[in-house]
Parts: C-alpha cells; sequence; structure tokens
C-alpha cells in the first residue's frame, strides 16, 4: 500500500483532516543463525527486515485509545486506564501490553487513535508481533517525549509480550527490531546484552525466506515445554558446575551430558544450545572472511541439530528445507523463528533464485499440498518514525 492511501485510510476512519498523524514503521527480522539460544543465554544473528508493521497515531482530547488495522476487521475503542487482554482479537494484545507498560513506567498519556498495516506475514516466524510492539513503543516515546532509550523499549516490549500477553519469548525479536541496520546483521550475546553490527554483503548471492503457511498449531505450547526442558538440564548440571544457563558450556564441554543428564531428550535440547552457540560464533567469523559458503554449511547444520535434537521442525519445514538443499545454486537453508511452521531462509546463488523458487514450489506442494510463499527481503532500519 502506498502511504498517500494509508493516510486516505485513517482520515475516513477517525476524520478531522485539519490534523495529520505521524507516521511510524517498525521491520519484522529474520534470524540467520542462533535459534532456541536467546533464553538460554546464547548468541544468536538476526537482522531486520524492509517488511514490517506501519503506524499512523493521532492524539485526541477523549481519554480513549481507538485502534484499527488495515489487516483485519478489528476496530476496538477502550479507556486507556486498567487495560485487559482481549481474548477474541488477539493482535490488539500487543499494543495493550505496550501501553500498560508505558503506564507502568509512569508516562502520562492522553487519548490516541491508531491504524496499523503490516505486510510482514502474521505468525510465520519473522516476528510480526515484536514489529508491533515495537511501532507501538517509538511512537509512544516520541509523542510523549518519554525518553526512553531503545534498549528499555526493547525489554519493555519483551515484558509486554511475556506478561501482557502470555508468550514467554526471549529477546532476540524486539532487540532485532529495535537495534537493526541497513545491511547489517545483529551478532547479539543474549546474557550480557552486547552486540556488533556485522556487515552482510553476499556478493553473487541472495537471501530468500520461504513461507510454510502451515497454519500456526501447537508453536507456544511447544516452545514453553522446550523452555523448561532447558530449564531442567540447566538444574541437572548443577552436579556438574554452578552455571546460571546453558550457554555458559562451551561446544568442547558437551561430553559432560551424558554423565550429568540421564534424560535422553533432556540431553538432546542441551546438546543444541550448545552446539549451535559454537556455530553461531563461528558463521560470524566466517562471515567476515567472506567465506558465504562456510556460512551456507553452518546453516544446513544449524537445521539439522533442530531437527534431532531440538526437534521444533515437523514436514513442511524439513521438505522445504531438504528439497531446498538438492537444487542448483543452494548453499545454505534453514528454519528461522521458533519453528513447527514458519519460514526458512536459504542463501541462494543469484542466477538460479527464479528456478529455486518454481522447483520447491512444485516439490513442496506434492509432498505438503500447500501453497509456499517465497520473499527476496533487504536487510533494514530498526523502528523508526518515518513521517
Ligand atoms: C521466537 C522467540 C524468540 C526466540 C526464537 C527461537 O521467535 O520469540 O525469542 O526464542 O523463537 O530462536
Amino acid at each position: 500500500m502506498d502511504i498517500n492511501s494509508f493516510f486516505e485510510k485513517f482520515f475516513q476512519k477517525y476524520g478531522n483532516r485539519n490534523e495529520k498523524p505521524a507516521l511510524f514503521f517498525s521491520p519484522g527480522r529474520v534470524n540467520l543463525i542462533g535459534e532456541h539460544t536467546d533464553y538460554n543465554g546464547g548468541f544468536v544473528f538476526p537482522c531486520a527486515l524492509n517488511y514490517g508493521t506501519y503506524l499512523l497515531i493521532r492524539k485526541i482530547k477523549e481519554k480513549t485509545l481507538k485502534f484499527s488495522t488495515i489487516n483485519f476487521n478489528d476496530d476496538i475503542e477502550t479507556g486507556i486506564n486498567g487495560l485487559f487482554q482481549n481474548k477474541s482479537k488477539k493482535w490488539i494484545n500487543y499494543p495493550l501490553g505496550v501501553i500498560n507498560e508505558f503506564l507502568k513506567k509512569g508516562v502520562e498519556l492522553s487519548g490516541l487513535e491508531f491504524l496499523y498495516y503490516g505486510d510482514v506475514p502474521n505468525g510465520a516466524g519473522l516476528s510480526s508481533s515484536a514489529s508491533i510492539e515495537m511501532v507501538t513503543s517509538v511512537s509512544l516515546n516520541d509523542l510523549f517525549n518519554a525518553g526512553l532509550n531503545t534498549l528499555e523499549q526493547v525489554k519493555m516490549s519483551q515484558r509486554a509480550e511475556n506478561e501482557f500477553v502470555g508468550m514467554n519469548c526471549g529477546i532476540m525479536d524486539q532487540f532485532a527490531v529495535g537495534f537493526g541496520k541497513k545491511n547489517h546483521a545483529i551478532f547479539l550475546n543474549c546474557d550480557t546484552l552486547t552486540y556488533e553490527n556485522v556487515p552482510i554483503v553476499l556478493n553473487d548471492y541472495s537471501l530468500i525466506i520461504t513461507n510454510t503457511n502451515k497454519r500456526r498449531g501447537l508453536t507456544d505450547s511447544k516452545y514453553n515445554e522446550r523452555r523448561r526442558e532447558c530449564d531442567k538440564a540447566v538444574e541437572l548440571l548443577q552436579a556438574y558446575k554452578p552455571i546460571r544457563n546453558l550457554s555458559e558450556l562451551k561446544s568442547d564441554e558437551s561430553g559432560i551430558l551424558e554423565k550429568f543428564i540421564k534424560d535422553p531428550v533432556v540431553r538432546k535440547r542441551a546438546r543444541h544450545v550448545i552446539s549451535e552457540n559454537g556455530r553461531v560464533i563461528e558463521a560470524v567469523k566466517v562471515l567476515k572472511e567472506n567465506n558465504i559458503v562456510r556460512f551456507g554449511e553452518l546453516m544446513n547444520l544449524s537445521h539439522d541439530s533442530l531437527k534431532e535434537d531440538y526437534e521444533v521442525t515437523g514436514l513442511e519445514l524439513d521438505t522445504l528445507v531438504y528439497e531446498g538443499r538438492k537444487l542448483p545454486g543452494v548453499i545454505g537453508s534453514r528454519m528461522t523463528g521458533a519453528g513447527f511452521g514458519g519460514c526458512t531462509v536459504s542463501i541462494v546463488k543469484k542466477a538460479d533464485t527464479i528456478k529455486f523458487m518454481t522447483d520447491l514450489s512444485e516439490a513442496y506442494k506434492k509432498k505438503t499440498g500447500l501453497v509456499p510463499d517465497f520473499y527476496q527481503p533487504e536487510i533494514g532500519d530498526g523502528a523508526r518514525k518515518i513521517g
């Protein structure tokens, strides 16, 4: 949608053409490598996309919050105080959770009109939720001169999702969406929150995101189950040494898992986290050396570990990844995000991208009956005011 028609929709909905709303954008993200490590204090390597959520927002005199979106037929009005979770119109809980965080900080808000538009697919592992949270946050921070820095807003958005929405996510998504930098990925240590922007120069290769279009199912409950399994592993490993999280173990210590963790499932989960951290560190190193082929191999190993040890893939993701890898010019392909459905990310030789999309689409349809969507994203900047 172009910006003029977005403004036009706002005026049709809320009237008063004399007062222009402000325009904000927040990206979605794709994680290149480092999956299910963030809540284990490990390393991740995501980047912000040029797809995301747009928000038009305007102050009003009444003490009311009015929400609308171009994506669904959902209009909602609520008073400013005593915000509570909406059970049926779930997307609204992301903005409400963030507003709640601002109120908790003592920021005095007025009534507001909101109109959202997202061009990142929902629930597809590209952080549409973090994108809605952060676009809401940067707009409130700006409109009410709240003076909150990006890290504070990232943490508030994560809290909104953990406590208000009820999804126990780590910090990767909000961080990537908040701190994204054009043509760079973020090498983030999720324990210390120190990070480095690493240029992504793919030369003859291009990044392709493929959406399984599998309907979102048990992702949240399985996600929480994995978190509990990791907590269990940490508890058992206390007999080895006093660790706070699994990422305190280095790859060469994975031999001790057998001794201290008898449950084979819990042991596999820990093994994934430890090996994945090692892969992220190597991936960043080889990327800096321009060794994209090795970077691709590490992406492949990451997926294999997520399939075998972490068990968060499934028929759809595995079909895209393993059928994709058979095609010419594909040097790496893996699931991205929480898993179970959602998207894969692949690195494909530019000259082979059309064939990749056509042939993979065929093979995927044959095996799953579903039609995939493809995106060739650019790596963009983080959440910001754009008008
Ligand atoms: C989801 C969560 C993130 C992260 C990934 C898995 O996207 O929101 O915090 O845990 O899954 O790497």
